[in-house]
């Protein structure tokens, strides 16, 4: 097995239980720079990555602390900005913008961490920036008023401990489709809830913890504790604080 693919076979998240060792200037430098290899739509980079060392600063906005973190923005500031200089009228006020943006940015995400668990210097990602005041966020990391969002935080850094196993990835009927896709029919629904259950197959999240005391599946926990649909507080705040992105101004 090639290097490349013992790094990606073998990666995980580690839950914050990061030690205070700091990564060296020269593997960060190793890691943006690799990052800014990442596929991106025309090649626009619609996005920014704002590098946090201040632990007091990281356990504020996310509760996590590692030895940096990396907040991937959608953002179109710096295309904006050049379209003004040339006179152009050019808004990406449209929810297609964002989502282009967004994907950049995840995909700048992404490897930014597998160049990190390249070098041996684990990660953890989070949204944690979803939640919260939005105004708070945009003032502790002085993001623009318009056409910024930050998308996803990855944390950087060396774990306390191991992690005992590898966790596990479904891998039943509905996930990998041939040609076309192929609907679940009952009995590979109930395959799949099984899946879940057997605990070597290690599907669960810590968060959830022990699901097996009060729930009869891993998924009824899940479900329940995802909420019953319907808007959730956290998903008000999401959409408001794009809405002040001005990302959603044509739809509106
Ligand atoms: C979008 C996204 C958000 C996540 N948020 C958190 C988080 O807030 N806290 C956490 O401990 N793990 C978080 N994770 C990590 C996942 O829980 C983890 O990737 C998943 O359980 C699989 O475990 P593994 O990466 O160790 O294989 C997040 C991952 C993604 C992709």
């Amino acid at each position: 097995m090639n290097e490349t693919l013992k790094t990606l076979k073998n990666i995980r998240t580690i839950h914050g239980n990061f030690t205070k060792q700091n990564i060296s200037d020269e593997d960060l430098n190793t890691i943006l720079q690799t990052t800014l290899r990442a596929p991106n739509a025309g090649n626009m980079q619609t996005y920014s990555i704002i590098s946090i060392k201040d632990r007091d600063v990281m356990k504020e906005l996310f509760a996590y602390k590692g030895s940096v973190a990396l907040v991937f923005c959608a953002d179109h500031n710096r295309q904006v900005a050049a379209a003004k200089q040339l006179g152009h009228n050019f808004k990406p006020n449209t929810i297609g913008w964002f989502i282009t943006a967004s994907t950049d940015a995840v995909l700048a995400a992404q490897t930014a961490s597998i160049t990190a668990q390249s070098l041996g210097i684990d990660t953890l990602f989070t949204t944690a920036l979803y939640r919260g005041d939005f105004t708070r966020t945009k003032r502790i990391l002085n993001l623009p008023d318009k056409y910024c969002f930050p998308i996803i935080t990855l944390i950087l850094g060396y774990p306390k401990s191991e992690p005992k196993y590898l966790k596990g990835r479904y891998s039943g009927k509905g996930l990998l489709h041939d040609g076309k896709y192929e609907k679940l029919n009952e009995t590979e629904i109930t395959e799949m809830i099984e899946q879940y259950d057997n605990l070597e197959n290690r599907l669960g999240i810590p968060v959830l913890g022990h699901w097996e005391k009060n729930n009869k599946h891993l998924l009824d926990k899940i479900f329940s504790f995802w909420g019953n649909g319907g808007a959730t507080e956290s998903s008000k705040q999401l959409y408001d604080s794009l809405k002040l992105t001005g990302y959603l101004d044509a739809e509106e």
